[in-house]
């Protein structure tokens, strides 16, 4: 794979202030287990999300010559070195592409507009928003970068952050990694799946029901590795790309009945790979499977076609077209909350992808 057209050469020293939003996203297809730095083992689609989102806040000054980049990082208004040692691996990982930013000092700030510590992941889209603000400090020196090599850019800068951030920048839906069923896609960056995709899907919602809001017992870094060794790991890389291709016929035919069989099975066999690996784990609680089982019974009773996808965590992502919302919405205040911690859910829907502040 060649990437050298993703390197940044120029040396001048600039001063430049930018702030960018990216929103978060979730997997339909998931990515789970990855090559080289922050290459996948499968493709993924996602669809993007909205409401969920990081708006970071970068000045760049000119600093002397240093042998890695200077920076000070800001978490809701906070200083906070506990994010050091990830930011330091993003820089690590990108200098080579932008040796530039050695000169420079940087000040990150982040606003979330989800709760911290919601059990959220949001390394998704603060990778993303970083890598746009670096990414629009190169446009400085390059104007005449254009839009579609701009976001693709970022994109691939922010694989290198957390592999998932990659799909955080366009929206409404994106494919990450090399499949047949998507000309032009790569495991270097995301790109947007914009065609055709039917009008149901461009406005599906997704409400967030909160389970657990601790930390994972394990992190998806680690789960990503265990899948080296997995007895099942080629049959699953087959299985996603099957799915990929699947999935894009059903997005385009707005076939709901598929896309309820394509992405609960995606969410389960992501955790059947956690509770398989050596060592296994599960990062279900019994709330996630009691909302299951409630989300199942709600869909045979009313045929409201409702489904469910999960990330690496015990929170349940309900999917639903936005014309059924006020009923969900009713079901959830009813029936699931007391299955979430602090009776906590957050409302969302398929966003358009991120955005200059
Ligand atoms: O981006 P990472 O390395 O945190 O991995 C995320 C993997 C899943 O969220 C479980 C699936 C996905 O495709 O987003």
């Amino acid at each position: 794979m060649n990437t050298d057209s993703f390197v940044f050469s120029k040396r001048s020293i600039k001063s430049f202030h930018t702030v960018w939003r990216a929103p978060s996203n979730i997997a339909l297809v998931k990515y789970w287990g990855k090559y080289g730095i922050q290459l996948p083992k499968n493709p993924s689609i996602s669809l993007t999300l909205s409401n969920c989102a990081t708006t970071t806040e970068v000045s760049f000054s000119p600093n002397d010559k240093k042998k890695y980049p200077t920076f000070e990082f800001y978490f809701n208004k906070r200083e906070r070195p506990d994010f050091h040692p990830k930011i330091n691996q993003f820089f690590e990982y990108i200098l080579p592409y932008f040796p530039i930013l050695k000169d420079h000092h940087l000040i990150i700030s982040s606003l979330n507009s989800f709760p911290h510590s919601s059990g959220i992941a949001s390394s998704a889209s603060a990778m993303a928003a970083l890598a746009l603000c670096i990414v629009d400090f190169e446009k400085q020196f390059h104007p005449e970068l254009g839009e579609q090599e701009f976001f693709k850019k970022a994109s691939f800068l922010a694989r290198l952050g957390s592999g998932s951030a990659a799909r955080s920048i366009k929206g409404p839906l994106t494919i990450w990694g090399k499949s047949p069923a998507f000309q032009n896609s790569s495991d270097l960056y995301a790109i947007p799946f914009d065609s055709s995709i039917h009008s149901i899907f461009m406005s599906y919602c997704d409400a967030i029901l909160i389970v657990d809001k601790g930390k994972k017992q394990v992190s998806s870094s680690l789960g990503h590795k265990l899948m080296q060794d997995h007895p099942l790991a080629e049959n699953r890389f087959d299985q996603a790309n099957q799915n990929c291709e699947y999935l894009k016929s059903v997005l385009k035919r707005g076939d709901i009945e598929q896309f309820i069989e394509i992405t609960e099975s995606e969410a389960l066999t992501l955790h059947s790979m956690m509770m398989t690996s050596s060592p296994r784990y599960i990062l279900l609680k019994p709330n996630t499977l009691n909302i299951i089982n409630k989300v199942w019974e709600y869909r045979f009773q009313t045929k409201i076609p409702i489904s469910f996808t999960l990330d690496a965590g015990a929170n349940v992502h309900l999917l639903y077209p936005a014309k059924e919302s006020d009923k969900v919405i009713t079901f959830i205040k009813s029936e699931l909350l007391d299955y979430c911690q602090s009776g906590q859910f957050i409302q969302d829907h398929v966003g358009k992808g991120a955005k200059k502040m």
